[in-house]
């Protein structure tokens, strides 16, 4: 990975054993095998930190937020809008008021398909996404298309899985209204070099929408350094509960927005005459939110801040070589995506074995990866593969367990040949 500070240093063989005692669902076995755990990319594992602050939130504070004049509300409140400014800082956003919290990456990319996008888009206007994308970032943009005439246009992938920038100059014309791209991609594991894409959009007027889920666990953002417009991820891929999500947005831009859904807590006054909607970033978030979900993830944004980022990724880094050396030494075995950076994400496939076939005889020996079409078949489709395996490394995996995964893939292929 290139996005590395020269000084940071992998964690050391005792340092991953303090972490790994932090993680409780990794000290089991698995069909009689001690549990690797390397789908990362997929759900990262939560420290007992995590696991802890939720449980508190539930034994002592648990109430409804924005609502209550009483104690407990105004702890939940607290504790729920100290979470925000967490992210607000982790992101290095300007204001709290950016930070919408959402579902998850899938929720916070429809909320500007819905909300930014089909107000603005005009028929014959042009939406570029890259082929590498999650569904996430491709499917709400055929959505929004369909609604509005707009069109969806592929930016092309190299044959190593990264995104062809030349290519992408190539398609930008002044119908261009929309530029949608991931930072780190969940198939294959490429860091797009995102700044050079948003820098070249945003010379030309045209919106960015950054998918994140993949790069905030391994990389510092700093949403002002990349000059954005918005920049989606979600909480259980850093460690933190699942159902939460983040959508940061350019605070002009989401003034402008009309909401998205309508109800509770998203209002300032409401008549049949006429609704006045409430000030960001409460206008996008209408209803209950998951309260003990975003206390946990403010949980998580402290573990992973207190570890470091930078030694995150160069320990991350570490496994990615390793493992990179390991499997391309397995004869019948081929990586898909040999971008120069990259995530700890290694896809493969290996001649004569399916790669759900592959995925049941690791987890016999213990070993949990991903296998099918990712939520990415137009990168399958580019690679004429119908899935891959997909190992996805965490700064709490060992060497130990990627020789396990090694082992296993020998005792796969014994079975098939
Ligand atoms: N988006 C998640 C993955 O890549 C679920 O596995």
């Amino acid at each position: 990975m290139t996005l590395l500070p020269p000084d940071a240093t992998p964690f050391s063989a005792s340092e991953i054993a303090a972490i790994r005692a932090d993680f409780p669902v990794l000290h089991q076995q698995v069909n009689g095998k001690a549990l690797a755990y390397l789908d990362n990319a997929a759900s990262a594992q939560h420290p007992r930190q995590v696991i802890d602050a939720e449980a508190e939130y539930y034994r002592h504070d648990h109430a409804n937020i924005h609502r209550g004049v009483h104690t407990l509300s105004q702890r939940a409140t607290d504790a729920f809008e100290a979470a925000r400014h967490k992210l607000q800082h982790f992101l290095h956003a300007r204001s709290h008021r950016e930070v919408i919290l959402t579902r998850g990456t899938t929720e916070s990319i429809n909320l500007v398909a819905q909300a930014y996008a089909r107000p603005l888009l005009q028929p014959g206007d042009e939406i570029l996404v890259s082929r590498l994308e999650h569904h996430a970032n491709l499917v709400p943009w055929q959505i929004v298309a369909g609604q509005t005439g707009a069109v969806v246009r592929p930016i092309p992938i190299t044959r190593r899985g990264e995104v062809d920038f030349e290519a992408f100059r190539t398609l930008l014309t002044p119908r261009t209204k929309i530029l949608a791209l991931s930072h780190v991609s969940n198939a294959l594991g490429t860091i797009n070099p995102v700044a050079q894409f948003i820098a070249e959009a945003r010379a030309r007027g045209i919106i960015t929408c950054i998918d994140g889920a993949q790069a905030v666990p391994h990389l510092a953002v700093d949403v002002q350094a990349l000059d954005c417009d918005f920049y989606a991820f979600s909480g259980h891929k850093l460690l933190g509960p699942t159902g939460t999500g983040v959508l940061w947005g350019r605070e002009s831009l989401l003034e402008a927005m009309p909401p998205w859904m309508g109800g509770g807590d998203m209002i300032l006054e409401v008549s049949f005459e006429g609704t006045t909607f409430n000030t960001l970033p409460h206008k996008f978030e209408a209803g209950t939110p998951n309260i003990a979900g975003f206390i946990g993830l403010g949980a998580a944004i402290d573990y992973v801040q207190g570890l470091g980022l930078a030694r995150i990724a160069a320990t991350e880094e570490e496994l990615l070589r390793y493992a990179t050396t390991r499997l391309e030494a397995i004869e019948g075995l081929s990586i898909i995506g040999t971008a120069p950076h990259k995530a700890a994400v290694i896809s493969f496939i290996v001649e004569g074995i399916h790669p759900h076939d592959l995925g049941t005889i690791l987890d016999q020996e213990g070993v949990a990866i991903r296998s099918g079409h990712h939520c990415a078949m137009p990168v399958m489709e580019f690679f004429d593969v119908p899935a891959t395996a997909r190992a996805s490394f965490a700064f709490y995996n060992t060497r130990a367990e990627i020789d396990q995964l090694v082992g296993a893939l020998h005792r796969a292929r014994d079975l098939f040949t």
